[in-house]
Order: C-alpha cells, then sequence, then structure tokens
C-alpha cells in the first residue's frame, strides 16, 4: 500500500516523519531502524532528539542500519555519514553506538567491507522501517540510475549529477568522493516499512516517476511501486507534479 502524506513546509514535514518513526520506536522497542542522511531527515532527527529530551522516547534496545557511506572518508571527516548520523542524531539519544551499523568509508577490502554489512544487516533479523530520502535522478541510498538493480551492499561510482548536488557539503566538487558503500535494492525492499521522504521542487519529477512511471532500475527509486507499504511524506513542492496529474485526492 502506498500512503502520501502532504506537509505544507519542512517543519511539518519533519514532524510527520519523526511520528511515524517515533511510533514504531514505541511499539517495538528494540525495532531494528533503517537510517538515511541528507538534508531531508534532519528536521525529523532534531524533532525525535526533542522527544527524547522530554523522556518521551527510548532507544537503548534500538538498533540502526544505515544506508550507506562515502569510501575513502573516515567516521571522524566531517562529511562522512558516520560523522553525520553521530552529530545529527545518535549522541543525543539513548542509543548505544555499537547498535549503530554503516559501512566503513576506509575499510582496505570493499568487497569483503559489502559483505560484512550484508551479515551485519542479515543478523540483524531484517529492518523494521527504513527511512529514505530521494536524489533528483531517482536514487535511493547510493544505487545510482543504471541498466540494472543491484541487489545488495555494493560499490558504487557516483554520477556527476549527485556529486554536484552533493558538492554543497564540501569545499569543492572535486573532494567529493567517486565512489561509495550503499545496501542494494534488495536491502531495501527488505524493510517491513518504508518511509520516503521528500522536499522541494528539485525533487518532484523523480517522486513522481519513482511512484507513478515504470519501474525501471534508470529510476532507481520506482522498484518501490513493488513494495507492500511504503509512506511517503512530502511538501507541496515535492508532490507539485503528482497534484498536478491528479494523484492527489
Ligand atoms: C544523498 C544520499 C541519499 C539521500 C539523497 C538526497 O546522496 N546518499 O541517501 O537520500 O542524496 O539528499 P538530500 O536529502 O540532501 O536531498
Amino acid at each position: 500500500m502506498l500512503t502520501i502524506y502532504q506537509a505544507r513546509d519542512y517543519n511539518e514535514l519533519s514532524r510527520k516523519a519523526a511520528n511515524i518513526i517515533s511510533a514504531q520506536v514505541i511499539m517495538k522497542p528494540n525495532a531494528i531502524l533503517g537510517m538515511a542522511t541528507g538534508s531531508t531527515p534532519v528536521g525529523a532527527y532534531q524533532q525525535l532528539i526533542e522527544w527524547y529530551q522530554k523522556g518521551d522516547l527510548d532507544f537503548s534496545k534500538i538498533r540502526c542500519v544505515n544506508l550507506d557511506e562515502y569510501k575513502g572518508l573516515s567516521g571522524e571527516h566531517k562529511q562522512s555519514y558516520r560523522y553525520f548520523m553521530n552529530r545529527n542524531l545518535f549522541e543525543h539519544i539513548n542509543i548505544s553506538l555499537p547498535n549503530t551499523n554503516i559501512p566503513n568509508g576506509l575499510a582496505p577490502d570493499s568487497e569483503a567491507e559489502c559483505s560484512r554489512y550484508n551479515n551485519a544487516i542479515q543478523t540483524l533479523g531484517g529492518i523494521d522501517l527504513q527511512v529514505l530520502g530521494i536524489g533528483g535522478n531517482g536514487h535511493i541510498g547510493f544505487n545510482e540510475p543504471d541498466t540494472d538493480f543491484k541487489k545488495e551492499t555494493h560499490l558504487v561510482a557516483l554520477t556527476e549529477e549527485t556529486r554536484t548536488a552533493n558538492a554543497r557539503f564540501f569545499s569543492t566538487v572535486d573532494e567529493v568522493p567517486t565512489h561509495a558503500y550503499t545496501m542494494g535494492i534488495k536491502n531495501i525492499m527488505s524493510a517491513k516499512r518504508i518511509l520516503l521522504l521528500a522536499t522541494g521542487s528539485s525533487k518532484a519529477q523523480a517522486l513522481y516517476d519513482s511512484l507513478y512511471g515504470p519501474i525501471t532500475p534508470h529510476v532507481p527509486a520506482s522498484i518501490l511501486q513493488l513494495h507492500n507499504d511504503v509512506i511517503v511524506v512530502a511538501d507541496d513542492k515535492a508532490l507539485d507534479m503528482i497534484e498536478k496529474k491528479g494523484f492527489l485526492k
């Protein structure tokens, strides 16, 4: 089933997303949460921190597994996704850091790192709720447009579009890593529930193509149409095309 929640603005999007994540944490205190980076989920994470500080949420038994990480960046590098998760969420809640999983950007053997990460996901026993952002080209995690869907954790060469989009966090585009580790489509699709977040007009086309266009690896997020339980929380701008095509009732 696809459920779309329309948010007036980023603040409302963040609160709705945080409500869905916190419902999961409350209903299953030892849930496995699939986490995402990027600018989109930051507000939801801030809201979760606030509710944790009020005493409404307990993450002590929660385990997290992240979608992706840049190859070549250490966890201390300010643009690594490990650093991002620590600063934007993990350090502010009572999650135990050993219960958080992110690919190791400095692993010497990429193939070994991919199988280590696949095993880690498998050992956790299945993701209950996977949070996703979406790239302007329809990527999820770092599953870039391709001629086939990659199933499990793999090393990917980032497209120039993605490197340029992510250059805003680095001093120059040349500093953006050329490769990244990402969960594969099967890892993502195995999650029991998916929460896809999108904000801004730069995501409108990708969101429309993903939810209502043909299912194709050229738009990786389009595979979500085959998932049983997808919740989309998006703002008016990101939903603009979907609304114009008459899909929002
Ligand atoms: C990045 C990440 C994705 C993220 C996407 C959108 O490259 N690898 O996981 O969802 O791009 O990012 P943002 O939310 O900043 O638009």
